[in-house]
């Protein structure tokens, strides 16, 4: 729930970091959640070492972003925060595959496409210590869309399905709204996600009508 208000005053850096540490927790549920909830699909060894790593590093994230907190008098709790990781969560708790797509590759990736502009206006404003925990967690981050894409693709090769026909009609089935551009294509690219994935599902800009032909 971080406004866009100024970063330079510490009450919108505390926003800032408490939204950013309650995204962190969420990952935390959500990475244990694909460990638990999907152990009657026959996955191998390899998927849940891969996410029981993620979540270990969505931990130390959320260590991370609370410290800071700690040291600009704040903690988390203190502020109200969103929903909406843990509701595409529930949305996708019926279907391995539409979970893969939405978390890791759809809100997991928008995390890669909004996080270096906030660290840069957290240096701006003479934060560095936030922006440098920023940087450390986008690094990961790359890792864990990797993660993400790395099953996608094996789970629907092992059942058949093209896995990027696959990601884009379970994020148009389960995910509310388009993807937002502009992405970020170094990061995506270090994560091995394919352009071709996502620009289809790319919100479009509406065309503004030249000349009205109603008379
Ligand atoms: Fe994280
Ligand atoms: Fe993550």
């Amino acid at each position: 729930m971080a406004k866009r208000r100024a970063f330079g005053s510490p009450a919108g850096r505390i926003a800032l970091l408490h939204a950013l540490a309650h995204i962190e927790l969420n990952a935390i549920d959500l990475a244990w959640d694909l460990v638990a909830r999907f152990t009657g699909e026959g996955l191998p060894r390899a998927f849940f070492d891969d996410w029981v790593e993620v979540a270990a590093e969505e931990a130390h994230h959320f260590e991370l972003l609370t410290g800071r907190l700690a040291e600009l008098g704040a903690g988390y709790g203190d502020l109200p925060a969103h929903d909406g990781l843990w509701e595409a969560a529930a949305a996708t708790a019926g279907d391995l595959l539409a979970r893969l797509a939405v978390v890791p590759l759809v809100l997991e990736a928008r995390g890669l496409d909004v996080t270096p502009e906030m660290a840069a206006r957290l240096e701006r404003v003479g934060d560095a210590e936030s922006a440098s925990i920023l940087y450390e967690i986008y690094r990961d981050e790359i890792g864990h869309v990797a993660t993400g894409l790395r099953w996608l693709d094996r789970l629907c090769r092992a059942r058949g399905l093209d896995p990027r026909a696959t990601f884009q009609e379970r994020v148009r089935r389960f995910f509310k709204g388009d993807l937002k551009p502009p992405f970020n294509h170094e990061a995506r690219n270090a994560a091995g996600f394919p352009a071709d994935y996502y620009e289809p599902l790319a919100m479009r800009e509406r065309p503004q009508p030249l000349i009205s032909t109603s008379s």
